[in-house]
């Protein structure tokens, strides 16, 4: 047969090449796949919206004259010490354990250095971290794992977790790898095993619980501290106003592109909501109880920029907070460590296999040997280069749109590039009035 009439091969978009490979390797091995970061498929998102500047019926504000704020107040609903942050984007909960003790204490650093806070994480508070921060969140997990609560009453707040947007509805993952003799004597757990954090809390098990719970904390601080409420993205108008009933100060919702230090890749990719649609129906419903801005909104799950902050923060939000971002500020999937990627069987920009603790950059580890490669003072610098960035980028857009502050921009400076994104975002398709779901005509 003429080899030259043949049409060339044509991948199968239902069997691509990575389904395929995926197929292969499970029939191969018989174990199903674990890795780090949050949903790698194409999802709606805020690369989906664009604001609408200044024109003749708005005017912009001239940037190096015209102030446009920053600051947020987060917790301002009961605590009597609310957190005060100078830039609405904070670093979310990354454990100790996921991260070797460098990254959290660089974490610290680069947050402190621009005026925002950090998070602890599935297995508790570590003096660097401590030291490091100048505002920390006590995080309050399912698991207990390094909870205590002398070091509940060092942090500035508490945030309880009900879930992550990379698997709301399960617990999270830590490799016998990465379980060190000081992560094993943090978790009271033995070292080199393999450990599965729990999806729920031990003691309770709705929101009358929740409330119970929240007022035990609030008694424990002296009515100091703020309170969050973190969960994952699945049903985000009544989870808000669960949270807000029971007592939150402050309601974390996190989408499913949200990172992960290690989950199986089939909850990733297949459970919860994109935080596009997440937004509004979680300001929705603090709207209805008279709530919104009265208990502060944080978002996250693949914020990567200014702009995705701004138009976070524009579809309703008071804060954002960054895990994945933040942690490729600080040096992860540094293209100059190629040919060490190569040889752990992965690629710079693609680099997932945190759970097994060979992070080259010394980040997702916790071999003393790469954990020290990290310096915590140059890493904390870029961080906070980084930080610095997001806030001026969203200032540049906020004063674009006409805003004295960030919190200023609103729904209808933003249109929609796709219909899905309209009717997600409830704000109109671009050039033209129509909100999917909520046409006027
Ligand atoms: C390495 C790593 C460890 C994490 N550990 C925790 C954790 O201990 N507790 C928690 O609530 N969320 C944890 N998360 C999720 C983050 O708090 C946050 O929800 C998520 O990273 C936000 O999405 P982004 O990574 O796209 O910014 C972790 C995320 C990463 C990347």
């Amino acid at each position: 047969m003429d080899n030259h009439h043949r049409t060339p091969p044509r991948f199968s978009a239902t069997f691509d090449p990575h389904s395929i490979a995926e197929i292969q390797r499970a029939a191969a091995t018989g174990i199903y796949d674990i890795r780090g970061a949050g949903a790698k498929r194409k999802l709606p998102h805020f690369d989906d919206l664009l604001f609408l500047g200044a024109s003749i019926s708005r005017y912009p504000l001239e940037g190096y004259r015209e102030k446009c704020g920053t600051d947020v107040v987060l917790g301002s609903r009961f605590a009597k010490k609310p957190v005060v942050l100078k830039t609405p984007v904070t670093i979310a909960g990354m454990s100790f354990g996921a991260l070797s003790g460098n990254a959290k204490e660089a974490l610290g650093r680069g947050a402190s250095a621009v005026g925002t806070s950090t998070t602890t994480g599935d297995g508790g508070m570590t003096p660097e971290e401590r030291q490091a921060s100048q505002t920390l969140v006590y995080q309050y997990l399912p698991s207990r794992y390094g909870m205590n609560l002398e070091d509940l009453l060092k942090a500035d707040a508490i945030e309880v977790v009900i879930g992550q947007g990379a698997k709301p509805g399960g617990g999270g993952m830590l490799l016998g790898q990465k379980i060190s003799p000081r992560v094993a004597k943090m978790r009271n757990l033995p070292e080199g095993i393999d450990q599965r954090s729990a999806c729920r809390h031990p003691d309770w098990t709705g929101p009358d619980d929740l409330e119970i719970k929240i007022e035990e904390l609030r008694e424990l601080t002296d009515w100091e501290k703020p309170i969050y409420v973190k969960v994952g993205a699945s049903r985000p108008y009544y989870d808000t106003a669960l949270a807000v009933k029971s007592g939150a100060d402050v309601v974390v919702i996190d989408g499913m592109q949200g990172g992960t230090a290690a989950t199986q890749d089939v909850f990733i990719e297949n459970v919860g909501l994109p935080i596009l649609a997440a937004i509004r129906p979680a300001v929705q419903a603090l709207q209805d109880l008279g709530m919104h801005r009265k208990v502060q909104l944080i978002v996250s799950g693949g914020i990567r920029s200014g702009a995705d902050m701004a138009k976070a923060l524009a579809l309703g939000a008071d804060a954002v907070a960054i895990g994945t971002a933040a942690l490729i500020a600080l040096g992860d999937n540094d293209p100059a460590l190629e040919d060490e990627y190569r040889k752990i069987g992965a690629t710079a920009g693609a680099y997932d296999d945190w759970h097994e603790g060979l992070d080259p950059v010394g980040i997702t580890t916790q071999d003393p040997v790469l954990a020290a490669r990290l310096d915590p003072v140059r890493a904390g610098r870029r961080l906070a280069n980084f930080l610095s960035v997001m806030t001026m980028e969203a200032q540049i857009i906020a004063r674009a749109c006409g805003k004295s502050h960030l919190h200023n921009l609103e729904p209808e400076d933003l249109v929609a590039l796709t219909i899905e994104a309209a009717a997600m975002a409830r704000v109109p398709l671009a050039g033209t009035e129509w909100i999917p779901g909520q046409s006027k005509f």
